[in-house]
């Protein structure tokens, strides 16, 4: 079979990089390559996110910009998934008249057959259905050669309609996968040489409520701490409504569990959080992150943050910043509100303006930037395990590993021990990572 090349390119969230590499193992039986050159490419794919407007016109201008590939190869096939082509569907051709194909993000596993139909007649396709299924989630894909951690979706959708969010409208609802295949699929990966997995879904701690006689999250969780050759487990994202004393204490009972939670708060107004219609007050939140640190003193706690939702006064503001400074992440996305069509929070009135929305992020990027410094010198002298990933970024000569609370460590080290557990001493902190110094090996637990 002659090689084809694939060009993908992924926007969004870690399930969007997942469900990348999914199309990538789906499409590789029928003679696909994936390559960085988008000049060799045959099939060009975008696996788009509309979560922002930002995110959307990333996604417009890239497509503009590849254009001109179709024009030097009429052959060249560009096609458009995720998020923002589940929203658009065919609207899509109107604004890129070059597309060949959209698909949603309940269609992932009818890609290889849109590609054998395009080949054979060239008629624009459209596939943006929702199905009671399960078949766009947990498509095997192989590690790539030398990874040492992976991605295992749970669960589908999202069932909690947050007011600014768009996600529930493009994902459709929950629906867990069973846990047979998910430990299957952690058992096969493993085999593979995989030593860290993150389970994936919008809301995990909301997993198995679907399913009868099930296992809950906790449980699964407990579940796949039995597989041979697993070192770590991880997850993303959690509701903080839906984060139970079960699974706190999780983190002090299963020594596979990683010591940390990106657990997004949102704001720390009352006010906000209820038009936002999270489910949970700051003192609710506040209590969950004391009951994690006192049966988990080393966890690290990152967090998502809007500023700017419609209506947020500047005391609202103000009562973020308090709750910021008396929590102190260990990182925080944050983001400016951005109205997105359909949701409830378009109605809303009190849209603050974009001078003043930048204003309040600017300040609050400076707080987190300051507390992410100072949670980071305070691991000066730790001793931390590693999980050695491969080369650094920064020197050809140094690796990179992660410690179990999420942070990334450059250290000396030799490159054979890339899926390693090593133990290093913190020696600097900087704002995104950590330098470290090898201790010993840390020895196989298994
Ligand atoms: N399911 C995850 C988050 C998914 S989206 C959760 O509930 O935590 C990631 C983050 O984007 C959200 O946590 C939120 O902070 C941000 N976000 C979502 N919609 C947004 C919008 N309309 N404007 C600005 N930020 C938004
Ligand atoms: Fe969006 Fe809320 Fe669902 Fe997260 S939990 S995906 S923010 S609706
Ligand atoms: Fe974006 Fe969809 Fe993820 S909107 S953030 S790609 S779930």
């Amino acid at each position: 079979m002659k090689n084809k090349y694939l060009y993908i390119q992924t926007f969004g969230c870690q399930m969007n990089v997942h469900d990348s590499e999914q199309m990538a193992a789906l499409l590789a039986p029928g003679g696909y390559k994936v390559t960085d050159n988008v000049k060799l490419a045959d099939l060009i794919l975008l696996n788009t996110c509309s979560i922002r407007e930002k995110a959307a016109q990333k996604v417009y201008s890239e497509l503009g910009r590849l254009g001109k590939f179709k024009e030097q190869n009429p052959d060249l096939i560009i096609g458009v998934g995720g998020c923002l082509a589940q929203h658009l569907g065919a609207k899509f051709y109107k604004r890129i008249g070059h597309l060949d194909f959209v698909f949603g993000t309940h269609n992932i596993h009818r890609l290889p057959e849109i590609i054998t139909s395009l080949q054979s007649k060239r008629e624009k396709i459209t596939k943006v259905d929702f199905y009671k299924t399960l078949n766009s989630i947990g498509i095997y894909a192989p590690p790539a050669n030398g990874a040492v951690n992976a991605f295992v979706t749970i669960i589908q959708g999202c069932n909690n309609f947050c007011a600014y969010c768009v996600v529930p409208y493009l994902r459709g609802p929950e629906m867990s996968r069973p846990a047979d295949d998910i430990i299957e699929e952690v058992k096969k990966l493993t085999d593979q040489g995989i030593k860290e997995v993150t389970l994936l879904g919008q809301n995990v701690n909301s997993y198995g409520k679907n399913l009868k006689n099930g296992l809950n999250f906790t449980g699964l969780i407990r579940k796949i701490g039995e597989i041979a050759g697993l070192e770590r487990i991880r997850f993303t994202t959690s509701h903080p409504r839906d984060l139970s004393e079960e699974l706190i204490n999780c983190f002090a009972e299963e020594r596979k569990l990683c010591e940390h939670i990106h657990l997004p708060v949102q704001s720390g107004s009352n006010r906000v959080l209820k038009l936002m219609n999270r489910g949970y007050t700051v003192d609710e939140y506040m209590e969950k992150i004391d009951h994690l640190r006192r049966v988990c003193p080393q966890i690290s706690i990152t967090s998502d943050i809007i500023v700017g939702f419609p209506g947020e006064t500047e005391r609202d503001y103000q009562e973020t910043i308090d709750m910021m400074e008396k929590i102190r992440f260990d990182s925080a996305f944050s983001f400016k509100y951005s109205e997105r069509k359909g949701t409830a929070a378009e109605k809303l009135a009190g849209k603050i303006d974009e001078c003043e929305r930048q204003q309040r992020l600017k300040y609050l990027q400076e707080l987190q930037n300051k507390h992410m410094q100072e949670r980071n010198a305070e691991l000066i002298g730790s001793c931390q395990e590693l999980l050695v990933e491969g080369r650094s970024k920064n020197s050809e000569n140094d690796l990179m590993g992660r410690t179990r609370s999420w942070k990334i460590v450059n250290f000396k080290g030799e490159l054979d021990s890339v899926g390693k557990l090593l133990n290093v001493t913190i020696t600097k902190a900087y704002l995104h990572s950590l330098r470290g110094k090898l201790l010993e090996e840390a020895g196989n637990v298994n």
